[in-house]
């Protein structure tokens, strides 16, 4: 299990600190229970020193999927592994959205961040139209399948994959238990059939409205192995309210 915060942008470096203080000041430890949080690039350094050795990973939000070089604005994975970074969240549907990042994209930079030791949070998901026309599945699996692309990982916990349906992020409307459970067990048996039985132990993370009231039935479906938690994931009681559903289930 992993309950991951994306901060996404927002905090400055004095507000990120002060929350990164609060989160660790009332967590503890539990096992098969992994959380991170992932504020922006500017911030990861200062939140890595504050979460220090208390358990909490740090990731970025984003990567660039070239080594280095004229690539203005950008941020690599070896300068991300240099401030601490465990985990990268690759293809968010804003960046696919707003910055206009395809599967190819998204495998570049998932194949980037495995290869400097840090392990990709892939994101999936489809829009409410592509739902209510049916296409939800077909979406879905090409979007593994193009993040996935050639990649092979040796240990499930080498990579984590987020379902985020489009139409349940910053909305408040989440899928239901069902809804999810539904996609995670097709994305667990595209994970199978694709990298093999290491695909049956890697983490599927629910994204999209995930809070307090709900945390608990969505994290226990027999496939949602956590969640990507944004608006949430701001405030730092509701935060570890959502830690604390998986506490419960672990
Ligand atoms: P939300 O965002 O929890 O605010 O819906 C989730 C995400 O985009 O990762």
């Amino acid at each position: 299990m992993l309950i991951a915060g994306n901060w996404k942008m927002n905090k400055t470096r004095p507000e990120a600190v002060a929350l990164a203080e609060e989160i660790v000041s009332g967590y503890g430890p539990v096992a098969g229970v992994d959380v991170a949080i992932c504020p922006p690039a500017p911030c990861l350094d200062a939140v890595g020193a504050v979460v220090g050795n208390s358990g909490i990973k740090v990731g970025a939000q984003n990567v660039h999927a070239a080594e280095a070089g004229a690539y203005t604005g950008e941020v690599s994975a070896g300068m991300l592994r240099s401030v601490g970074c465990r985990y990268v969240i690759v293809g968010h549907s804003e960046r696919r959205q707003y910055f206009g990042e395809s599967d190819a994209d998204v495998n570049a930079k998932a194949r980037r961040t495995i290869e400097y030791g840090m392990v990709p949070i892939v994101c999936v998901g489809e829009h409410l139209e592509q739902r209510e026309s049916g296409k939800a599945e077909d979406v879905v699996r090409a979007q593994v399948l193009g993040a996935l692309d050639g990649i092979t990982v040796g240990d499930p916990t080498g990579l984590v994959i987020a379902y985020e349906p489009v139409w349940a992020i910053g909305t408040g409307v989440t899928a239901s238990p069902g809804q999810a459970q539904e996609m995670h067990a097709f994305i667990r048996q595209l994970l199978i059939g694709s990298l093999g039985d290491v695909g049956s132990g890697i983490d599927i993370l629910y994204g999209g409205s995930m809070k307090p009231n709900n945390a608990s039935e969505l994290l226990s479906q027999g496939d949602v192995n956590g969640g990507l938690i944004g608006g949430a994931s701001l405030d730092a009681a509701s935060f570890a309210a959502i830690i604390a559903a998986a506490v419960d289930l672990a």
